[in-house]
């Protein structure tokens, strides 16, 4: 060959012979650079760890049922969700910049190649679409524990599929796909790390900065992104997004990462709008189309509860009253009607009790009462504020206790009062000191600076009740304070409850009639779903209770005898409940004089016929109860008969 050459151009060419290496295609993947390979698969991880985190602590306090106290206690939606943005966006900053300047400690190319307006914008932007994201997700979970498993797993699944988008789309990824901002944001940051490792590019800088807009600035500048890639980079491995014609399309590819991220941020917005309007929309076309599925009207006989009816449609109700509840309803979406029509009135300064068997929709009412939940038709007056148009009013004049303590394991009953004061709108000045005075109110001064998950069940129920004491709430709602406590401690909290009357309407729900017995000046009685009666302790035995009862102790041969005198002085009415071989109960109304003429009697002949011991008593505020549930459930059958 070289004599071929040397003879065919006499010496004006020659061929020297050498070794020279093949051209070299770079690969990013390959280079050997371990920021390029902690970029390629590390980073997607570290900028999205922290959204599960942020999804958790959503759903937990949903599920926790902190966000309702919270509510309760007068914290509005706004307010509750623009505190946890920034808190979040706060906290991913503060990663975003660990991130930077580990990355930057340890020379990784990413951040030592590329101009830092780049990555700290992206990492701006990403925090506000990770908390968004993080908004979104948190309203399809109920458990935190599920929603923290299943966002890990979406986050790994969206950094594998969002790595292998070059894979899934041969030629041109479509816009649709950087939807997701998972996917926008890994490429953005796989394409800086791939740009980064190329040691014969300019190092100075991945983008010139001199662009106006900042986002514009994170890909349209460089000449990459221009159509003009390096042209060490084969197309299969260029940093770029796929594009048929790259030298025409490298403009729309330079604008379809910022505009993908940006295009996260409406559609987001435009989803929670989405939810919230469908979630309006529900609840106004439920209350549009109640009428189709409305109860029948439970047949209420009681004479109170028929009055209190009439003043209160006649808008003649007492204007002292701190609580007016306007023929309240609520019906499930399942079409269960937890409350029918009820209607009541109750003055300042005392307790009203609100008793009923389980499922009475005791709870269902105060939920609607402190604006937990929507009535679905009817409303009340709390504190002269409508519920359904100035919750927020309401919110600030009461306290609520809930059936289920709800506290934050971690924060100390004082810091409970504190907390719970602020969201009141009590000076800051006296916050202190009226949290140390609800402490002292329920006694919890020595636990004032333990943690709530050490409380006993009684300390953190005092606990529950103290927030709903603190202030000066003119109506304070107390869900079953009582249950599950002892008697010494609940002999504690009916001093406490007996206290806070003084100057303010207190609604409790309990299941123990002593309770109700005790502390009460009005009860009502709820049983499947309305006011079955409502009067005072004495109105009320009177109306429903039997009467009067009599037990009788006598030695066996002798309570023959003895029973057959008690029932010849008893008024007809008497009935037998209990006899055994020493003892016999009677059961009889009372009818003129006769109750003072069978007490007389009683103690004239207990002697003479061998009766070792008697009593006579009222029936008790349990009988008026069973009396009532056991005609509310005999009601039941019937009505559903009619209805048929
Ligand atoms: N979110 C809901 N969705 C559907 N039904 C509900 C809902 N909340 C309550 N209910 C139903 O409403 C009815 C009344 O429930 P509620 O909790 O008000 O009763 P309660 O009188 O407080 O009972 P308890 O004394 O056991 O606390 C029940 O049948 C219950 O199943
Ligand atoms: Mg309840």
């Amino acid at each position: 060959m070289s004599g071929y050459v040397a003879s065919k151009y006499q010496g004006k060419y020659t061929i020297t012979p050498g070794i020279q290496a093949m051209p070299h295609v770079i690969n990013p993947a390959q280079q050997g650079d371990v920021s390029a390979m902690i970029g390629r698969f590390l980073f997607p991880f570290a900028v999205s760890f922290l959204m599960p985190l942020f999804v958790h602590a959503l759903v937990k306090e949903k599920e926790d049922r902190i966000m309702m106290m919270m509510h309760m206690s007068g914290l509005s939606s706004k307010v509750y969700y623009l505190s946890h943005y920034l808190h979040f966006l706060l906290q991913q900053w503060v990663a975003s910049v660990v991130f930077i300047v580990v990355g930057a400690a340890l020379q990784m190319t990413f951040f030592t190649r590329t101009n830092p307006l780049v990555y700290l914008l992206l990492m701006l932007l990403w925090s506000h679409v990770q908390v968004c994201f993080a908004f979104l997700l948190a309203s399809l979970f109920s458990s935190s524990r599920r929603a923290l498993i299943l966002t890990y797993l979406f986050v790994t699944l969206s950094v594998i599929v969002g790595s292998m988008s070059s894979v899934i789309f041969q030629n041109t990824v479509p816009y649709a796909w950087y939807i997701h901002p998972s996917f926008a944001m890994y490429h953005a940051l796989h394409l800086i790390t791939a740009h980064a490792s190329l040691h014969h590019h300019d190092p100075a800088h991945f983008v010139s900065g001199q662009c106006q807009a900042p986002v514009a600035a994170l890909m349209s500048t460089h000449p990459h992104w221009q159509g003009k890639a390096p042209r060490s980079l084969p197309n299969a491995q260029a940093p770029s997004l796929p594009t048929k014609d790259r030298g025409q399309t490298g403009k729309e590819a330079s604008t379809s990462l910022p505009a993908a991220l940006w295009l996260t941020i409406p559609s987001i917005a435009a989803l929670l709008g989405l939810c919230q309007a469908q979630a309006t929309r529900k609840h106004c076309a439920h209350s549009q189309m109640a009428f189709l599925t409305m109860p029948m009207l439970p047949q209420i006989t009681d004479t109170n509860a028929l009055n209190e009816r009439k003043n209160i449609m006649a808008d003649a109700y007492d204007p002292q009253c701190n609580v007016v509840v306007k023929m309240i309803e609520k019906t499930f979406a399942a079409g269960n009607t937890a409350v029918n029509d009820v209607a009541f009135s109750v003055q300042p300064n005392i307790v009203f009790g609100l008793l009923g068997p389980n499922g009475a929709g005791k709870s269902t009412l105060l939920h609607m009462l402190t604006g937990l939940i929507a009535p679905t038709s009817g409303t009340a007056i709390i504190a002269g504020h409508d519920i359904t148009k100035e919750m927020d009013r309401v919110h600030c004049s009461i306290g609520v206790c809930p059936q289920h303590d709800i506290h934050w394991g971690d924060l100390t009953p004082m810091e409970h009062m504190l907390f719970y004061a602020r969201l009141r709108g009590i000076p800051k000045e006296h916050e202190q000191a009226e949290a140390r005075r609800a402490l002292s109110e329920v006694q919890l001064q020595r636990q004032s600076d333990q943690p709530a998950h050490s409380l006993s069940g009684g300390e953190k129920r005092r606990l529950s009740i103290g927030i709903a004491l603190l202030g000066n709430s003119k109506v304070v709602f107390l869900d079953e304070p009582t249950t599950g406590l002892d008697p010494q401690v609940r002999r504690v909290i009916w001093r406490i409850i007996l206290n806070a009357k003084r100057h303010r309407t207190v609604i409790l729900t309990t299941h123990s009639m002593e309770e109700a017995d005790t502390l009460c000046s009005q009860i009502g009685i709820m049983a499947s779903g309305a006011l079955r009666c409502i009067g005072n302790q004495v109105y009320l035995k009177k109306e429903y209770g039997s009467g009067y009862r009599l037990s009788l102790a006598a030695a066996p041969q002798k309570l023959e005898v003895a029973c057959r005198f008690v029932e010849s002085i008893l008024p007809p009415s008497w009935r037998r409940i209990d006899r055994f071989a020493t003892t016999a109960l009677y059961e009889f109304r009372s009818e003129g004089s006769r109750i003072s003429e069978v007490f007389l009697s009683m103690q004239k002949n207990k002697d003479a016929l061998g009766i070792d011991d008697w009593g006579l008593s009222q029936t008790s505020l349990e009988d008026v109860f069973m009396n009532i549930v056991s005609n509310a459930v005999d009601e039941e059958p019937a009505r559903a008969h009619e209805t048929a």
